[in-house]
């Protein structure tokens, strides 16, 4: 049996499940998200406080129903079933869904109908919900009441105190809807009585006990990169299993400036860290094979092969290994298929697996967790401020961010630029309001005109966006001033460059790199 305070969401395919659990997590009850196609067994064994149903993209009745253990229901556990969850609850227990004769898509004003509802009592009589159905519920199952409606919506909650079983139409978990939170808390913690003592360090603990239980007296790998995820990873295994945990960093001569010194100053000799750290200094390698390669696909597909060449090398000399660890997070993990979230592949951030390393089982520790939670562990696990807020920096590293042929030299000029820049927004307090921002290095030289001589050299790029989801960016306005300071500086400060130009191109039409 287990003991910690969990709400288990179980997953019927809709966009927001992830985010179900993260609210609930933010109302300090551990959460996690499993397939639909978990038994009434395993529910128990888990034994959760409390299970929501997800919303989900098909219809309870018809050829597209999913099937579910229905004894479910039968646990005594407190259930909130949300949208489909909703009206799987109304259909499997008796009461009726029917196509609904005007769907509703988007804010709807809801109705509280009963406001002694433990869903309801910090809400007012009309508020505004997030509504996607075109199913609804037509009548409810016996011993259900309706607790609100919406003028389009006769059901839009229901609910059976005795039973503990409740429901709504609407999505509490997105931002829209105004009281969303309150509706989660009045299920998590008054429903389900939960205490909600839980916090993200928790996570980390567990996690890490998790880690240790599972490994046992195993050998674990992790390709190390340096950004918050593997570093997390690292961290994590580091307080689990110590030195069984091997870490391989591979410097491919494409990383920030002094980035190779920084992690190995975590993670390395007389860092904080117990485990074995390997930093491959590959650079060589990369820029010859890189040479001569201007093409940027062709560029990536040339780095990430190699990163895995000296990865796997490295693998060998260690030997067989029973673990191979990821910091896949969660929007790295892709679902396939509507409906069907049982089935998830996950995306590797180092370029695909390496076809030779010889281990047993993948851990991957951040799976269920989104960026700014990965933070939130990184900080608990002492990593230092400047690598748990570090910006999201491609696999490819800066030979993205150099139009054309990569060669050691347009890599310093790179690296001294963008120093400069970072450097020089961090001192004006603009680097906060962004989501990316870097230097790049045009494949293009111009004359210019310094301390009398004519001058032969290349334009460096300024590229800032602001952005939340790196889909879409705008290009930031940084002020004037700012910019000039840094131009001042990159010229005179970086041989090699005798122009700078700020990208004001947003995305799209532009992407965030440059190739
Ligand atoms: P784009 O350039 O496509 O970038 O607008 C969107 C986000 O993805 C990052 N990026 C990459 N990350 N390998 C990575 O791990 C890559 O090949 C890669 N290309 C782009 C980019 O830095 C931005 O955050």
């Amino acid at each position: 049996m287990n003991n910690k305070e969990q709400i288990l969401v179980i997953d019927f395919g809709g966009q927001y499940n992830q985010t179900i659990a993260r609210r609930v997590r933010e109302l300090g009850v551990y959460a996690e998200v499993k397939p639909y196609t978990i038994t009434s067994d395993k529910v128990k064994s888990l034994n959760p406080k409390g299970i929501i149903f997800t919303g989900g993209p098909n219809s309870v009745f018809g050829e597209s129903a999913l099937q579910f253990d229905e004894d479910i229901f039968k646990l005594g556990i407190p259930i909130l079933g949300i949208c489909y969850g909703a009206q799987l609850m109304a259909h499997t227990l008796g009461g009726k869904v029917e196509t609904a004769p005007t769907s509703e898509y988007g804010r709807t004003d809801m109705k509280v109908l009963d406001n002694s509802s433990k869903l309801f009592k910090e809400l007012p009589e009309q508020s505004v919900v997030w509504m996607s159905h075109t199913d609804y519920i037509s009548s409810v199952p016996s011993g259900f009441k309706i607790t609100a409606n919406t003028s389009d919506c006769p059901v839009a909650a229901m609910e059976s105190v005795d039973k503990s079983l409740y429901a709504i139409q609407a999505h509490p978990e997105v931002m829209h809807t105004e009281y969303g939170r309150e509706i989660l808390k009045g299920f998590v913690v008054d429903v389900c009585k939960t205490n909600g003592l839980w916090q993200m360090g928790k996570f980390a603990e567990e996690e890490v006990e998790r880690l240790r239980e599972k490994i046992g007296g195993g050998k674990v790998l992790l390709a190390l990169s340096g950004g918050v995820d593997s570093s997390v990873v690292a961290a994590m295994l580091s307080k689990a299993v110590g030195k069984q945990l091997t870490c391989v960093f591979v410097d491919h001569g494409l990383l920030r400036k002094n980035e190779a010194e920084e992690v190995a100053a975590v993670f390395g000799e007389g860092g904080d860290f117990d485990l074995n750290f390997i930093k491959v200094d590959a650079r060589n390698r990369f820029y010859e094979k890189l040479a001569g390669v201007s093409e940027p696909e062709k560029k990536r597909k040339i780095i990430g092969e190699e990163f895995i060449r000296v990865f796997e090398e490295e693998a060998k000399k260690i030997g067989t290994v029973d673990f191979l660890a990821q910091g896949t997070i969660y929007p790295d993990v892709v679902e396939s298929g509507s409906g069907s979230s049982a089935t998830i592949k996950s995306h590797h951030n180092v370029g695909g697996l390496p076809d030779y390393v010889d281990f047993k089982e993948i851990v991957e520790p951040l799976r269920m967790l989104f960026k700014d939670e990965v933070r939130k562990v990184g900080l608990e696990l002492g990593l230092p401020d400047e690598l748990v807020f570090r910006q999201p920096f491609p696999g490819p590293g800066l030979a993205i961010r150099i139009i054309g042929e990569v060669t050691e030299e347009k890599v310093k000029i790179v690296q001294d630029a963008d120093y400069i820049y970072r450097e020089e927004l961090k001192k004006s307090g603009e680097d906060k309001e962004l989501g990316q921002f870097f230097a790049a290095l045009t494949n293009m030289r111009s004359v210019g005109v310094m301390g009398d001589f004519r001058t032969y050299d290349y334009a460096v790029a300024l590229r800032a966006v602001k952005t939340s989801d790196f889909m879409t960016a705008e290009f930031a306005k940084l002020s004037w001033d700012v910019l000039e300071k840094i131009t001042t500086r990159i010229i005179n400060e970086v041989n090699g460059v005798n122009r700078v130009m700020y990208d004001m191109t947003s995305k799209p039409p532009g992407t965030i790199e440059f190739e």
